[in-house]
C-alpha cells in the first residue's frame, strides 16, 4: 500500500496557487527528503497531508484514506515552533500537556499515558534529557524531545518539517540519522523536509522536490538533474557535483538556501508569537 498518493492535486492559499496537478505516491516504508526553495508550499503539503487544509482540485490519500484532521496515523512536527511556551516545564511535563491537548495547567498521565511517553522517549533516547526543564535543554536536545512527542500513539507516518533549523551540522546528522532509523527498523514512512539536499545525502530513499506549483518525486538522480529542476525553479538550472557534494546553480549562484534561522509567519494557524527569537 502506499503511504501518501497525491492524484491530480491542487492546493492553494488565499487565492494563491502553490501546488497544480500533483500526482505522485510515496511508498510504505518509504525515507522521502522534502526540498524547494523558501515558499515552495512544503509546509503547505504536509498541512494538507494532515487534514488542515483542503485540496483545491484533486484527491490527497493516507494510507488509502482520504487525508482527514486527526489522522491518528500521522505523527507531525511543525515547523514554526522557535518559541516553546512554558519554558519551566520540564520536557515530560510539556508532551504530557501536548497527549492532554492541553496548554494550560497540570499536566497529569495514567500509567497508560506514562507508558507512551516513556515509550516514545526512549525511542529517541531522550528519557533522561525530558527530566530537565525545557529552558535548560539545547536546541538539539529540545528537537529530540519534539521527536519524541510526533511518535507518541505509534504513527504510520511521520512528517517532519524542517527538523534541522538552527542545528549544527553534527546534530543535523544525528537527527536525520535518527529519523532513518525509525524508518528503517520500524517501518514508518518519513517525510523530512529540509533546505539542502546535502543534509539529506545519502539518507534518504528519494527526493521529492517543490517549487513553482510543480512537483517532482525520484531518486536523487532522477530528480537532481537541469531537466528536471528547471520548471521548478523557472529558470535554467545547472548541477554540479564535486566531492560527493551535489551544488544547485542558477547563472553562478547557488539557489539552495542555508537553513533560515528566521521562521516566517505562514497560514495564521497554531502560531505562538516568536517574539525575540
Ligand atoms: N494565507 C495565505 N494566503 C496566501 N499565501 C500564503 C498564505 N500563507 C502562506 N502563503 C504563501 O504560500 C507559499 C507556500 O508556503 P509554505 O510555507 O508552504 O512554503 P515552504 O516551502 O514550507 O517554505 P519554507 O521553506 O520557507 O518553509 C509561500 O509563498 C507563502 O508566502
Ligand atoms: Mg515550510
Amino acid at each position: 500500500m502506499n503511504a501518501v498518493e497525491l492524484d491530480s492535486l491542487g492546493l492553494t492559499l488565499g487565492r494563491r496557487p502553490i501546488l497544480r496537478d500533483v500526482t505522485l505516491a510515496v511508498r510504505e516504508g518509504e525515507f522521502v527528503g522534502v526540498l524547494g526553495p523558501n515558499g515552495a508550499g512544503k509546509t503547505t503539503l504536509f498541512r494538507a497531508i494532515l487534514g488542515l487544509l483542503k485540496p483545491a482540485a484533486g484527491t490527497i490519500r493516507v494510507f488509502g484514506e482520504t487525508a482527514r484532521p486527526g489522522n491518528a496515523a500521522i505523527g507531525y512536527l511543525a515547523q514554526s515552533r522557535s518559541a516553546l511556551p512554558q519554558l519551566h516545564l520540564s520536557g515530560r511535563e510539556f508532551i504530557a500537556s501536548s497527549i492532554r491537548g492541553e496548554r494550560y495547567g497540570l499536566p497529569i498521565l495514567g500509567p497508560e499515558g506514562r507508558r507512551q511517553l516513556d515509550e516514545a522517549l526512549d525511542l529517541v533516547g531522550a528519557r533522561e534529557i525530558a527530566a530537565r526543564p525545557l529552558s535548560a535543554m539545547s536546541g538539539g536536545e529540545r528537537q529530540r524531545l519534539l521527536f519524541a512527542q510526533a511518535l507518541i500513539g505509534h504513527p504510520k507516518l511521520l512528517l517532519l518539517d524542517e527538523p534541522l533549523i538552527s542545528l549544527d551540522p553534527r546534530r543535523q546528522r544525528e537527527v536525520v540519522e535518527l529519523a532513518r532509523r525509525l524508518c528503517r527498523e520500524l517501518g514508518i514512512t518519513v517525510l523530512f523536509s529540509a533546505h539542502e539536499l546535502s543534509q539529506l545525502f545519502g539518507a534518504i530513499d528519494r527526493v521529492l522536490y517543490l517549487g513553482n506549483g510543480h512537483a517532482a518525486l525520484g531518486t536523487i538522480d532522477e530528480v537532481i538533474r537541469p531537466a528536471v529542476l528547471s520548471p521548478l525553479y523557472g529558470s535554467e538550472i545547472e548541477v554540479v557535483r564535486a566531492n560527493g557534494h551535489i551544488f544547485i546553480l542558477s547563472g553562478d549562484a547557488r539557489v539552495e538556501e542555508d537553513p533560515h534561522l528566521h521562521e516566517h509567519h505562514d497560514h495564521g494557524h497554531e502560531h505562538h508569537d516568536h517574539g525575540h527569537s
